[in-house]
């Protein structure tokens, strides 16, 4: 079984091609970051025109590179939530047209989804050795730009996925991002903060991480960024390379810690022996590292998505959908883009007593 995935739902527009063992044939991301770099942050209306550009083309180039025609394809997955609507309306719209005129079932996919699923993705040949998917139970962190939660997950259907704990504030790659634009390191800040704290010294301030002792699975990420402006504010930007590196290496170790630790407790809290992460900040090198050693202390096994299934792709998208493909489950020609994820929420954003 092939299916093709289609993603739009914000500065990336991607399509790929995944068969039913989750390895990858194809997947081709067009990147807005350059588009969106001066602003600082994405820009709704350019990212919308920049899909509408680029989605036919990178469709195309998704099935070229998999060496496929469209005979081959057994059905189409497009994101259709969450995300900026606009964006999504143009890999919507386009995948019901391709749908309509292949005459092939479609189904939308809740992008946090794609991400929870990331980690079934194989993107080289099967190798001997190669690590085994995770097995459902699993407890789950899923950190990205717009959202960071811990789910237990026991199943790939939505009605599986229950949330343990999610941030009240910020997602931990929005907290990336903003404090890489405090520091003046450009657009977005994660993976700059990632590649410089490698060479910093991670007690160089001492961060306090909000909710970074309490025994909930809940996290707040707003309070550090704030700790980062007013130490700008007081001491100017850090005027040394070993002082920058010193500075994203301590507020890493702060925000990776404290994910770390939550998931690995959320796990040994629901008797569930297998983590996986998810999203653009399980490509974090901190993150990994700490996942994986906090989980081997625990006889837990952590299962890590490849880097490239970590940012956005649509090779995600196309794995999810074709888990509920293979179930007989479709979706009609009245799909809807809608900005609100389809999974169940249980924290409330904002401060105060819960
Ligand atoms: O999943 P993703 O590609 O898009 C969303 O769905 O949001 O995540 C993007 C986020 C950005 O905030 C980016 O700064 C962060 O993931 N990110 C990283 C790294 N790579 C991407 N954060 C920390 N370390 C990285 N290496
Ligand atoms: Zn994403």
């Amino acid at each position: 079984m092939h299916v093709l995935g289609i993603e739009s739902s914000c500065d990336e527009t991607g399509a790929a091609v995944v068969d039913e063992t989750g390895q990858v044939l194809s997947d081709v991301v067009h990147s807005q970051v350059s588009l969106h770099a001066p602003y600082g942050g994405v820009i709704p209306e350019l990212a919308s025109r920049d899909h509408l550009r680029n989605a036919g083309p990178v469709v195309r180039e998704a099935l070229a590179r998999a060496g496929l025609g469209w005979d081959a394809i057994d059905g189409i997955a497009v994101t259709n939530r969450p995300g900026l609507v606009g964006a999504l309306l143009v890999g919507v719209q386009m995948a019901k047209g391709l749908a309509w005129a292949r005459g092939l079932p479609l189904v939308g996919v809740d992008h946090l989804v794609g991400h929870l699923l990331a980690v079934f993705l194989r993107r080289q040949a099967p190798a001997e050795g190669a690590p085994a998917p995770p097995e459902f139970p699993f407890v789950a962190l899923l950190a990205s730009g717009g959202h960071t939660a811990i789910y237990r997950v026991d199943g790939p259907a939505v009605a599986q996925v229950r949330e343990l704990g999610a941030t009240r504030d910020d997602a931990a790659g929005e907290a990336f991002d903003k404090v890489g634009k405090l520091l003046g390191l450009g657009y977005p800040g994660g993976p700059i903060i990632d590649r410089l704290a490698k060479d910093g010294d991670p007690k160089a301030v001492p961060f306090t991480l909000p909710m970074g002792h309490t025994a909930s699975f809940e996290m707040s990420f707003s309070g550090i960024k704030t700790q980062v402006a007013a130490r700008v504010r007081e001491h100017g930007l850090p005027s040394t390379p070993s002082e920058l590196a010193g500075t994203c290496a301590s507020f890493q170790a702060a925000v990776t810690s404290v994910l770390a630790k939550k998931l690995i407790a959320a796990a040994v809290q629901e008797g569930v022996r297998t983590v996986v992460i998810g999203g653009g900040v399980a490509a974090n090198r901190e993150l990994r590292a700490r996942v994986t050693a906090l989980a081997g202390d625990h006889g837990i096994r952590a299962v890590l998505p490849e880097l490239a299934s970590c940012t956005d792709n649509a090779a995600m998208i196309a794995y999810a959908g074709l888990v509920r493909l293979r179930e007989g489950e479709r979706d009609s020609w009245d799909l809807v883009a809608t900005s609100a994820t389809s999974l169940p929420r249980a924290t409330r954003k904002g401060r105060g007593a819960r």
